[in-house]
């Protein structure tokens, strides 16, 4: 079955190996990513959700939501975005990016960013929501997407008509985290749903929620027939798994996962190679907070770095979680 998955073209971009990279807030920034490019296997990289409003007074060569290395290619730029108005502005605010994609968000149930109307509230005012997609494809040539949760409540109907609206729109691919908006993540996804929405479009449909394992996307991909694989959390517990998944779909065997700790101090360097002191310490804390379930104790390790007042404290508290719990792996970081 896995070999009925291969690239997969989004619009002008082709996605090879068909497995994208989550937005996640927080954790989808260039420090992390450049964790991943390293490891191989990620098609399309994301950014976190970027306000379209605040995107204009970025700087671009500073701005931690904007700033990228080479090696995070491609990447798509998430626009959590409101009112169509915003659509030109945050669209030229990312040029000096040099973004391949723009995806736009249509999905986060957070309260704070539904009560500004944007997420998952646009599904709810499918008008509003034509607008805005109307507004950004106008603004940009790149491959656009749009990431959708299945709404208030089942209603396939509903959710066939929003999507098909949203192609119509001119989105080139639609990526279905398949929950609805207000289940929480410990509810088993609904991936038959995302095979609803691909029997109703044209454009290609990304399945998205609770893959952690090849064995999580194959049963992804059965239930649904997707066209790719978007991976959020997974993807930090155990930031190999893209590989893992690259090499599912190759028909190679899986690599051999590096030692956690090495990884740990990795991503602990491009932090700080990467954003500006004051910016580190809380990315830390959100990484290790889903890093630590890589450990069966893990949440040892996360509470002691969430409780460190700075990031120093944070690392010699971490290599002490690692020299009780992995002295291999610690002994391979050297
Ligand atoms: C910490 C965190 C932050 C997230 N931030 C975003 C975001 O900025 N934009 C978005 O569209 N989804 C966001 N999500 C949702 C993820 O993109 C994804 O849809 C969800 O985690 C399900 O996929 P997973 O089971 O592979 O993690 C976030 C999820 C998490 C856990």
């Amino acid at each position: 079955m896995a070999g009925a998955l291969t690239r997969l073209q989004f619009g002008s971009l082709p996605i090879d190996p068909p497995l994208l990279l989550a937005p996640m807030a927080g954790i989808s920034h260039s420090p992390f990513r450049r964790l991943l490019a390293e490891l191989g296997g990620v098609g399309l990289f994301a950014t976190e959700m970027l306000s379209a409003r605040s995107l204009p007074s970025e700087n671009p060569r500073l701005s931690p939501f904007l700033i990228r290395t080479a090696a995070e290619h491609p990447l798509s730029y998430q626009l959590l975005i409101t009112d169509p108005r915003e659509a030109a502005p945050a669209v030229d605010a990312l040029a000096p990016a040099n973004p391949q994609a723009i995806d736009i968000n249509l999905g986060c149930p957070a309260p704070r960013v539904r009560c500004r109307g944007g997420g998952s509230r646009l599904m709810q005012e499918p008008e509003r929501a034509r607008a805005v997609v109307a507004a950004v494809r106008r603004a940009t040539p790149l491959p656009l997407s749009a990431k959708i949760r299945l709404g208030e409540q089942l209603d396939e109907a509903a959710l066939v008509e929003f999507c098909r609206m949203v192609e119509g729109e001119g989105v080139d691919l639609i990526t279905v985290h398949a929950r609805l908006r207000g289940e929480p993540y410990g509810r088993t996804p609904r991936w038959g749903w995302i095979g609803m929405v691909k029997q109703a479009v044209g454009v290609p449909v990304v399945g998205n929620g609770g893959i952690f394992s090849v064995e999580d996307a194959r049963r992804c991909l059965d239930a649904s027939g997707c066209d790719g694989f978007m991976v959020g959390r997974g993807g930090v517990v155990r930031p190999w798994l893209f590989a893992e998944l690259a090499a599912w779909l190759d028909g190679r065997p899986a690599p051999l996962p590096p030692a956690r700790p090495v990884l740990f101090f990795r991503f602990l360097t491009y932090l700080e190679q990467g954003l500006a002191p004051e910016r580190r310490l809380g990315r830390l804390k959100e990484f290790t907070h889903t890093f630590s379930q890589t450990y069966p104790f893990g949440h040892t390790l996360a509470s002691s770095v969430q409780a460190s007042a700075t990031v120093e404290q944070a690392r010699t508290r971490a290599r002490r979680f690692f020299l009780a719990s992995d002295p291999v792996g610690l002994e391979a970081c050297g």
